[in-house]
């Protein structure tokens, strides 16, 4: 994808409009082409990074404040109460870089609690996101240096030059790693490796094995809204690919896949039927899926073995009492 080509979005000024317009250009043609190439395929599927345009963004929120959606709180408390042995191993003066930062809710937290971050530079490829959240952070912690990456994150390969000859501390949150196959979660950790350097350490949530009574509520409610995060998708090539998907003639489904130690998100097609997007015909018998989403969890134990294989070294772990969710320290 776009990629390789990241932004840096001065704090506190926009971006040139010319720079944040070839942005836009460059990921409408990004999801131009997965979503066409990923509906050519046998087995189709649409990449899951592509659920957070403005609607999908705000739809995960509500997401994370389900009932049954239980990682965004078992997170947070995990956060809260471990905070200051956080602080202490981590230590002050560090430079804090997110890796898909999102909406940076959690990331107040943890600035909060570590003693003195030197400054913070979130990774995201959502600019508007970007924007809001360092404006937000900025309220929240006066005289933060805050420098914005518009950038994919399992790309970046430089970072400014404010973090540069200063120990870093990586922060990947909300089990967003869980979207990755193994061999992407460990190539993206070989390369945070590479980007933070020695000295570093680095924060992770990650979603634990849990039994599929609590994983499957967690991933189709009952209010439907995780069911409406995932249709948003076929909204939003409706939207912005001039495509006709009929949003009642499809379902959301999600399922565990024990072998691989996942949820599986897809939608189904409720008839058989034909879809055009950009002028482009798909015929989809009755059943047929489209993956939307792969979510994998990890033992403590696995995700270590993970961290290892890309030359990190795990310090430490924290997971709540229900065993839903962990912390990671790791070390470089
Ligand atoms: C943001 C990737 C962590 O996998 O739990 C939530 C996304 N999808 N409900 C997850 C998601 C459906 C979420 N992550």
């Amino acid at each position: 994808m776009e990629g390789d080509i990241s932004l840096q979005l001065p704090a506190g000024q926009l971006a040139p409009s010319e720079a944040l317009r070839a942005k836009h250009e460059a990921a409408r043609d990004d999801f131009a082409e997965a979503v066409l190439s990923g509906l050519a395929r046998e087995r189709r599927s649409i990449p899951c990074r592509f659920f957070y345009d403005a609607v999908g963004s705000e739809l995960f929120e509500e997401i994370t404040k389900l009932e049954e959606y239980y990682p965004t709180r078992a997170e947070t408390a995990l956060l809260e109460t471990h905070r200051a042995e956080i602080a202490r191993m981590v230590g002050a003066g560090r430079v804090l870089i997110e890796f898909g930062s999102g909406s940076s809710r959690k990331t107040s937290l943890l600035i909060g609690a570590l003693a003195k971050v030197s400054a913070y530079i979130p990774i995201d490829i959502a600019a508007e996101s970007l924007r809001e959240a360092a404006g937000w952070l900025s309220e929240q912690h006066e005289g933060l240096p805050i420098l914005p990456l518009i950038a994919d994150f399992t790309k970046t390969r430089d970072l400014p030059k404010a973090a540069q000859r200063r120990r870093k501390l990586g922060f990947f949150s909300g089990s967003t790693i869980g979207n990755l196959s193994h061999a992407e979660a460990d190539a993206f950790l070989a390369n945070a490796a590479r980007l933070l350097g020695k000295g570093s350490a680095f924060l992770l949530g990650v979603d634990l094995k849990k039994p599929v009574s609590i994983l499957i509520p967690a991933y189709n409610d009952r209010r439907g809204v995780t069911a409406a995060f995932n249709l948003n998708l076929l909204a939003r090539i409706n939207r912005e690919l001039d495509g006709d998907f009929d949003l009642t003639r499809f379902a959301h489904d999600a399922v565990y896949n024990e072998a691989e130690g996942r949820i599986e998100m897809c939608l189904v097609s409720l008839s058989d039927q034909t879809v055009r997007v950009q002028g482009r015909a798909f015929t989809f018998a009755e059943g047929e899926r489209i993956h939307t989403e792969n979510s994998h969890k990890y033992t403590v134990a696995e995700f270590q073995a993970l961290a290892r294989a890309s030359g990190w070294r795990p310090v430490r772990a924290w997971t709540d009492p229900d065993r839903l969710f962990s912390l990671h320290l790791l070390r470089l």
